[in-house]
């Protein structure tokens, strides 16, 4: 944040505070008339909270037919699933135990002095919370809610594709893999629990994992994206231009007024991260810091975070959704060998990261808008591209094939959270295999390398080595 914005800030709330001359140490109840927001008495609090979102209040619910229309048989799943809710990073650990303490006296104390515009049950909430044992051992670690979403997930579709996922384990039957770190690891797991029962579950065979998973987490092999994208600021500057815009300005001072204190982004931040965190590791029940928000403000900070997946992950470049087609030939090839009638593999699951997710459906042509969505597009305007929707804790890309009818003819449906989803080129929900094919066959062929120009250093130096000049790139 820049310290100009600082000082605005500081001056208007302070004239915001100051201004309705409130008598000292007033009693509660004394200082307004309107009713500010109070997220205790709130029958439908907000809980769209972009990539930390819990499953659970987006989810949909499939039957049977859903995914296997009638007179057709279940041949294959292939499974695309982000890991389950879990901790944050030693980042994002250490941020919290140093502001929130901080923040709840200062808002305790304002509060006790007739400041801000808490209800006394958000107050009291906030009075009684405490950071708990969150610590840096818990460094991106799946959090109990998240291996409960996985087992779940699994027990829902055991019980809809009973042709694929009831029978017992066998290689040949079942091809597990995760990427290497231990929130994948315990997603597979706990998903092979809802399969298979907890002993089993936790004991089937999966492949040991690889560090920069070609396939799962092929964007870290990507020197185009990592040098475009990922290690570039630039990439970035729509929502770096929103988090300076009046838009945030205007949640900094709400969030400042109705706590009665002055806040700074860095501590507005801290409390939506904590108000996202902690809802999501108990989705029942909301975090007293979301109460520093109202259904604005978390429209405007999911709409900020949007805006960080779709220029990431998403449509804002073109490298995003260019390098995907690592598991989207992985997709086709085993669709393929299941047609040409040679592979018996009932269920392909794999276990990955919201930065697969969002590209693999993006190279699906799945959510895009008419118009890419900028630092001035409206946040309350309707639209296609919402994380929250589509990113949230186990997330998941669900795409059957089945065989249908006398003639055997193939087709391909796809679910997203459990909801259908109708891919783009296919105009209908389940979709022929020729259709499929002709919309995404494409990506068999996957020249990575090549799309990655992850061997640039040679392609710039030709023609330099023979006046002995060469140079690299990064
Ligand atoms: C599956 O394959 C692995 C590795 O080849 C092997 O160790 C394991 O015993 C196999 N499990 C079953 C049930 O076939
Ligand atoms: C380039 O491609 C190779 C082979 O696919 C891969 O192993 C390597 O990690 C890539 N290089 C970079 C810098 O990502
Ligand atoms: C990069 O180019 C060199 C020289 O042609 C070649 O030997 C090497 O195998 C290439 N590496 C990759 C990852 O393609």
């Amino acid at each position: 944040m820049t310290s100009t914005r600082s000082c605005v800030l500081a001056l208007a709330l302070t004239l915001a505070l100051v201004a309705p001359a409130r008598p000292c140490l007033s009693g509660r109840g004394s200082r307004k008339t309107s009713e500010p927001y109070c997220l205790a008495n709130d029958k439908d609090p907000y809980v769209k909270f972009s990539t930390k979102t819990s499953y659970s209040s987006v989810r949909g619910d499939l039957s049977p037919e859903d995914l296997v229309p009638s007179g057709c048989t279940a041949a294959q799943i292939w499974l695309l699933n982000r890991h389950g809710t879990r901790y944050p990073g030693t980042g994002d650990i250490e941020t919290m135990k140093v502001f929130l303490p901080l923040l709840k006296g200062k808002i305790l104390v304002a509060d006790f002095l007739g400041q801000g515009d808490l209800c006394e049950a958000d107050v009291a909430a906030l009075a009684n919370w405490s950071v708990g044992h969150l610590n840096e051992t818990w460094n991106n670690v799946l959090a109990p809610e998240g291996e409960e979403e996985l087992r779940d997930i699994a027990l829902r579709l055991k019980s809809i594709l009973p042709d694929l996922l009831q029978k017992p384990f066998d290689n040949a039957t079942y091809s597990f893999r995760h990427t290497k770190t231990q929130r994948t690891e315990r997603s597979a797991r706990s998903f092979a629990k809802g399969l298979f029962g907890d002993e089993d579950g936790e004991t089937v065979y999966m492949p040991a994992p690889i560090d920069k998973d070609p396939l799962l987490r092929f964007y870290k092999r990507c020197k185009k994206y990592q040098t475009e994208v990922d290690d570039n600021p630039e990439a970035v500057k729509e929502m770096i231009w929103f988090e300076e815009g009046p838009l945030m300005d205007e949640v900094i001072l709400r969030v400042s007024k109705r706590l009665g204190i002055v806040v700074t982004f860095v501590e507005m931040r801290t409390m939506y991260t904590a108000c996202r965190y902690y809802t999501s590791w108990n989705p029942k029940e909301m975090s007293p810091w979301c109460a520093a928000f109202t259904h604005r403000d978390l429209q405007i900070l999911e709409y900020w975070q949007d805006l960080k997946g779709f220029y990431e992950d998403g449509y804002g470049h073109a490298i995003n959704y260019e390098q995907a087609c690592p598991p989207l030939k992985d997709l086709l090839e085993h669709f393929r060998d299941v047609i040409s009638g040679g592979e018996t593999t009932k269920a392909v699951l794999y276990f990955s990261h919201q930065g697969a997710l969002m590209k693999v459906y993006s190279a699906l042509g799945l959510w895009k808008d008419d118009t890419p969505i900028t630092h001035e597009t409206d946040p309350f305007s309707s639209r296609l591209w919402s994380s929250s929707d589509q990113s949230p804790f186990a997330s998941n890309l669900a795409f059957v094939l089945s065989r249908c009818g006398p003639e055997g003819d193939w087709v391909v449906t796809l679910a997203q959270q459990e909801k259908l989803v109708t891919m783009p080129g296919c105009g209908k929900i389940h979709c022929p295999w020729e259709d499929f094919f002709r919309q995404y066959g494409h990506h068999l062929y996957c020249p990575f390398d090549e799309i990655c120009e992850n061997n640039s250093t040679r392609i710039r130096t030709e023609g330099l080595e023979s006046h002995g000049l060469t140079y690299t790139v990064v």
